[in-house]
């Protein structure tokens, strides 16, 4: 596999994806596991941040301990990574948070934006990128393309599943950019569906079709 991406196989990720890919899964439960399996996976993926020592006192003496120095922004591509947003700020609870708008045009498969809103001064941050799909790859590319127009560098993104086709978008248009997912999946169906996937991430999560 291309060393740009990171499947992430640890087994309570893969099990909760299990329950978000049955079809079973209703609105409430998809939102409360798509939160959790976000927790997992943020956990995994920023064990490489930056720490810095400050003073503290225990209860029994002083001591330098570690606090994170990296700064971090959370960037959700609406609708679907909108679902990532509260499980990753759990882990993240000082992250700064920007918004991507973006939709896929029915027929053209092609991104089509409609918001955008970060923090200011993406320049140093450490971003992350929320998005459960990857699948032609054009929505996500065009989030980290804008990010990177205002500044943003250090960017990492986040998916829970992934198309191979969607996966060699990116490594084409951003080979700077490392991509974890939960799993590569096999194809894409004539839809432009990820197969087997999990259906339309965003209609599962709020109730909509
Ligand atoms: C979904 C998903 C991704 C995009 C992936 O969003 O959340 O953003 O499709 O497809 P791509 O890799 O082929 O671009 P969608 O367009 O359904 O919008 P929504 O989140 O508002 O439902
Ligand atoms: N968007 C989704 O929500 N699901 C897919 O399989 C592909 C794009």
């Amino acid at each position: 596999m291309n060393a740009n991406v990171s499947e992430i196989r640890h087994p309570l990720v893969q099990q909760k994806l299990t329950y978000l890919r049955d079809k079973r899964t209703v609105s409430r439960e998809f939102r409360k596991l798509l939160s959790e399996i976000t927790a997992l996976m943020v956990y995994e993926i920023t064990k490489d941040l930056t720490t810095s020592p400050v003073s503290i006192e225990t209860p029994l003496e002083n001591m330098e301990s570690p606090v994170l120095s990296d700064s971090v922004v959370l960037i959700p591509v609406l609708r679907a990574g909108l679902g990532m947003l509260d499980g990753a700020l759990d882990l993240l609870p000082t992250a700064r948070v920007g918004h991507i708008g973006l939709f896929r045009d029915e027929s053209t498969l092609q991104p089509v934006e409609y918001y955008a809103k970060f923090p200011s001064d993406l320049s140093d941050a450490v971003i992350i990128v929320l998005d459960p799909m990857l699948a032609t790859g054009g929505s996500s590319s065009a989030a980290i393309g804008l990010i990177k127009r205002k500044g943003g560098s250090r960017i990492r993104c986040l998916s829970l599943v992934s198309a191979p086709a969607g996966l060699e978008k990116m490594f084409v248009d951003h080979p700077d950019v490392m991509i974890y997912t939960a799993s590569v999946d096999r194809a894409l169906n004539d839809k432009g569906y990820i197969v087997p996937g999990l259906g339309d991430a965003g209609d599962r999560l709020y109730g909509t079709k």
